[in-house]
């Protein structure tokens, strides 16, 4: 694996390409913050109002880094943040501020902040180095990595942005100890995703330990964040732009990752995003494995696989809330936006993800009507 002999307790996981990065897990891992902004004379520590107290001690790690000048731009917290006027007000502020293409940004908290302040940074002189360092599970184990940045605006939640990686992403997991459970239990989906998609370690970890393990302080946690972010990392190397995945592999590339989101994303739109995205992920992961047991060959038992590990993690796995005309209707809509057939990431085994172009009518709503029970 990518795994290299570093500092004890710090796991350092490379993200290959024409950027390459590391992502650190550990704990303290925020003393490395300086070197990645070396030659900065100006960091700007992008940070939502409510995780403000978190800043003091990336400040204090910068100011020890002999940055001269560390500028707080305060954002409001989750979704809020990532809006084109929020971003303005933040390019203002460098630019009052004198940042040059030698200086750099260093985001604090969730996906949200993450987003945005890749975005701002990957705009401003049209690109300046960015550091995150993800508060949430959600954002450690994806939104950090990968180099994906962007805002939401009227056309609809994350259509405008741009790809910039990142410099390094230090994912400390004292965060964790503050983040509420049912925050840490949606970042959790993602992580049960990569084990579906690319490593089934991960689904053994959580069928081998009590849910109540898997908290900030655990082991397990740790070895899960890790594992996740391998996954990732892995299929973002590979895949830089979203692409295309491997034809000689048929391995979906980068696609992958949207394992559970054709159907989730559609979800989360009909509830108004009252739904975390982790928990509308876990019904979509569900109903891809109903559609792949009935448009492919998934055994049975994977499918049942699905449903208990996602509620063994306290997770949905059934859904009734809307017609599945209702939310065809949505993910119709989805599939113009993105010009190409209706896609749905399916596997054909754990590990062995693929991709299944517009399913019958029936098997489709076959799966749908399987999760209200
Ligand atoms: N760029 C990508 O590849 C990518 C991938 C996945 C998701 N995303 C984006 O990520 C966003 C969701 O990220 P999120 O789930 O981290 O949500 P978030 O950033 O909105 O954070 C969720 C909440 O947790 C709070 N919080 C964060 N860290 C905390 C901590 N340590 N202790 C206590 N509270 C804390 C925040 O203040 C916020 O209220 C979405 O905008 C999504 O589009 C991006
Ligand atoms: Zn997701």
């Amino acid at each position: 694996m990518n795994d290299e002999p570093d500092q004890p307790g710090h796991t350092v996981i490379a993200v290959r390409g024409d950027a390459p990065y590391d992502v650190v897990v550990g704990r303290g891992v925020l003393d490395r913050l300086g070197p990645l902004v070396a030659g900065a004379a100006r960091v700007a520590v992008v940070v939502p109002e409510a995780l403000e107290a978190f800043a003091e001690h990336t400040e204090d790690a910068l100011s020890a880094a002999g940055v001269e000048q560390v500028v707080t731009l305060s954002v409001p917290d989750g979704e809020e943040a990532k809006t084109l006027g929020v971003a303005e007000a933040c390019w203002e502020a460098l630019g009052e501020q004198g940042f040059t293409r030698s200086d750099a940004v260093v985001t604090l908290g969730g996906g949200s902040t993450t987003d945005l302040g890749g975005f701002l940074a990957a705009a401003w002189l049209r690109g300046v180095r960015v550091v995150h360092v993800p508060t949430t599970l959600l954002a450690m184990v994806d939104a950090a990595v990968g180099g994906k940045t962007g805002v939401n605006t009227a056309a609809g939640k994350n259509l405008v942005g741009a790809f910039h990686e990142p410099a390094g992403v230090l994912c400390d997991l004292g965060f964790l100890e503050t983040l509420p459970p049912a925050e840490l239990v949606a970042g959790l989906a993602e992580v049960v995703k990569c084990g579906f998609i690319a490593d089934p370690e991960i689904l053994r970890l959580v069928e081998a330990h009590d849910p109540a393990d898997l908290r900030a302080s655990s082991p397990v946690l740790r070895e899960l964040v890790e594992r996740a972010v391998r996954v990732k990392a892995e299929v973002v190397s590979a895949d830089l732009r979203e692409t295309a995945g491997d034809g000689s592999t048929g391995h979906p590339g980068r696609e992958a990752l949207n394992y559970g989101h054709t159907l989730g994303h559609a979800i989360e739109r009909l509830e108004d995003y009252r739904l975390r995205h982790g928990e509308a992920v876990a019904i979509g992961c569900v109903f891809v494995a109903e559609l792949a047991r009935r448009a492919g060959s998934l055994p049975a038992e994977v499918v049942e696989r699905h449903r208990a590990v996602l509620a063994r993690v306290g997770l949905p796995t059934t859904y009734a809330g809307r017609t599945f005309d209702e939310v065809a209707a949505v993910m119709a809509v989805d599939k113009k936006a993105r010009g190409r057939s209706l896609r749905f990431v399916v596997l054909d085994d754990v590990g062995r993800p693929r991709v299944l172009a517009d399913p019958s009518d029936a098997d489709l709503r076959a799966a749908y009507a399987s999760l209200s029970h």
